[in-house]
């Protein structure tokens, strides 16, 4: 299997959402193993996207717990309601965060990270993880990007 994942080619951020997700769908269609599809996805995207810092923290008992990801290491467990993750897992609301300064409780795993865009994973109406993506710039992220990123988790979500 080989799959090229750049879409950097295309101009226009919802462009290459759509490239990205025909790629993506076709990337994910044979396999159903939940580690490696969350491992190819942040693989994927990171290639795609060049995103500083992007992964998975899934829902383990109480606590939000590092998953796949592309990037520095970064903290293992995350609380109900702390930092964006934990606040996109009580809310089962995407979090776009301009500026990461700005956002109480904030958990800075790298103190590069400027902003960032947390996505939930809902599963029969349970969230059970959420893709937390990073930049080291100020509002990286916009409206673009969480359509597009929860596209991506939509696909994703139906084989976990
Ligand atoms: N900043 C996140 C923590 C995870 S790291 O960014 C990888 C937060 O506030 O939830």
């Amino acid at each position: 299997m080989e799959h090229s994942f750049s879409v950097s080619g295309i101009s226009g951020k919802k462009e290459q959402y759509e490239e990205f997700l025909k790629m993506y769908s076709g990337l994910i269609e044979e396999e159903r193993d939940a580690t490696a599809l969350l491992a190819n996805t942040a693989a994927a995207l990171h290639d795609a996207f060049g995103f500083f810092w992007i992964g998975f923290y899934m829902v383990k008992e109480d606590r939000l717990v590092l998953g796949p990801f592309q990037g520095s290491v970064a903290c293992y467990r995350i609380a109900k309601g702390r930092g964006v993750c934990g606040t996109a897992w009580a809310e089962a609301v995407t979090q776009l965060v301009p500026d990461v300064d700005k956002f109480p409780g904030h958990i800075a795993c790298s103190s590069l990270s400027r902003s960032e865009i947390v996505v939930p994973i809902i599963k029969d109406r349970t969230v059970i993880g959420v893709l937390d993506i990073d930049s080291d710039r100020l509002a990286a992220f916009d409206d673009d990007d969480r359509v597009g990123l929860e596209k991506v988790v939509e696909l994703l979500v139906m084989k976990l």
